[in-house]
């Protein structure tokens, strides 16, 4: 069976993909700091920051597949802001020097990478050729990673960078998880000024999208893995009310989110700030999204049926 190894994926990402990929026939393969009790997937230890013994599982194998990295959704001091890119850049910058000396390197390196690389401006369409040239934090976070990964001379190995929007799916710490909460209080009428725009995708999907790329015979650099088409936060939280079943939502202001985030240590960028990106690369070769629809795939999500 064809190999793939997850780094960081014990998470949740990590979690959705391994199941996926499992599914389709390959054996996945995860690389932790602390291996969980019970696992269904091998597990082996890494300090996700030098080449161990941990390297030889990338011998043979199809695939490396890197989701390493501290969470984004905790509030971001200056402290914890090293820690969001040090946690990017050590394991990325420990997998491509394993993958130079690896006998026998995997055919693909997929790198999780954000879609928070691009501005997000009304005229302009965020696909795979658009600049890199978000302004805040997180975008200069991403472009590191990309850099880190990119530097690496790999003649075996291709490498795709996964720009990845915000993943929908039963995570605690996901924006739409907040959102509900927010909208179970009655508080989520619309977040900020409501017109900032939110690019997202189902977690169905991003697994399936990853499995779709691990099938292209040529791809490699950046993939936008992202839902078509545009959607703002005043019908994101519309949908989050109507899936939870609350009639009415009292708007959360700006400010009020920056409060309750420093009060639940949650970053409230993530929720205030516009994001956009279209999947160019994966429409054009004919990748079908189960969830275009925001109200289908939050219902989905939100009233735990085929999500994650
Ligand atoms: N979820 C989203 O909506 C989304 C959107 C865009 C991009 N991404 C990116 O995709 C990746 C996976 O996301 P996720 O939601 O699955 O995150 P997650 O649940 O937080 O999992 C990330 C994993 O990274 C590992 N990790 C954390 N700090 C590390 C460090 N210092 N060194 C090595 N490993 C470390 C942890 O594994 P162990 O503790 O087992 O070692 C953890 O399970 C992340 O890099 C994230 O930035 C996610």
């Amino acid at each position: 069976m064809a190999q793939i190894v997850l780094a960081g994926g014990n998470g949740f990402l990590g979690k959705a993909l391994a199941a996926h990929l499992a599914a389709k026939g390959y054996e996945p393969v995860i690389l932790t700091r602390k291996p969980k009790a019970g696992s269904t997937f091998k597990q082996i230890v890494w300090d996700g920051a030098t080449v161990g013994p941990w390297a030889k599982a990338l011998e043979g194998a199809f695939a490396v597949i890197n989701l390493a990295g501290a969470s984004v959704s905790k509030r971001h001091t200056n402290t914890y802001r090293q820690q969001i890119l040090s946690s990017r850049l050590l394991p990325t910058q420990a997998l491509g020097n394993a993958l130079t000396q690896s006998l026998n390197p995997p055919q693909w390196w997929l790198n999780a990478s954000g879609i928070n690389i691009y501005s997000c401006t009304s005229c302009r369409i965020n696909d795979e050729q658009a600049p890199t040239d978000g302004t805040d934090f997180l975008a200069e976070v991403c472009r590191q990673w990309e850099w880190a990964a990119s530097s690496f001379k790999l003649p075996h190995t291709r490498l795709v960078l996964l720009r990845t929007a915000l993943v929908f799916g039963r995570d605690r710490n996901s924006v739409l998880s907040q959102t509900a909460a927010l909208a179970r209080w009655g508080l989520a009428g619309t977040i900020g000024k409501g017109t900032q725009q939110m690019a997202w995708i189902h977690v169905a999907d991003y697994v399936a999208a990853v499995a779709f790329i691990l099938e292209q015979t040529q791809w490699e650099g950046p993939v936008n893995v992202v839902a078509p088409g545009k959607l703002t936060n005043a019908v994101f939280s519309r949908a989050v009310r109507r899936a939870v079943g609350m009639p009415i939502g009292l708007p959360a202001w700006s400010w009020m989110v920056r409060v309750g985030g420093w009060i639940l240590d949650r970053e409230a960028e993530l929720l205030l700030a516009s994001t956009c990106a279209v999947p160019r690369r994966l429409l054009d070769a004919g990748f079908a999204f189960r969830f275009c629809d925001v109200e289908a795939a939050v219902a989905d999500v939100l009233q735990n049926q085929s999500s994650v």
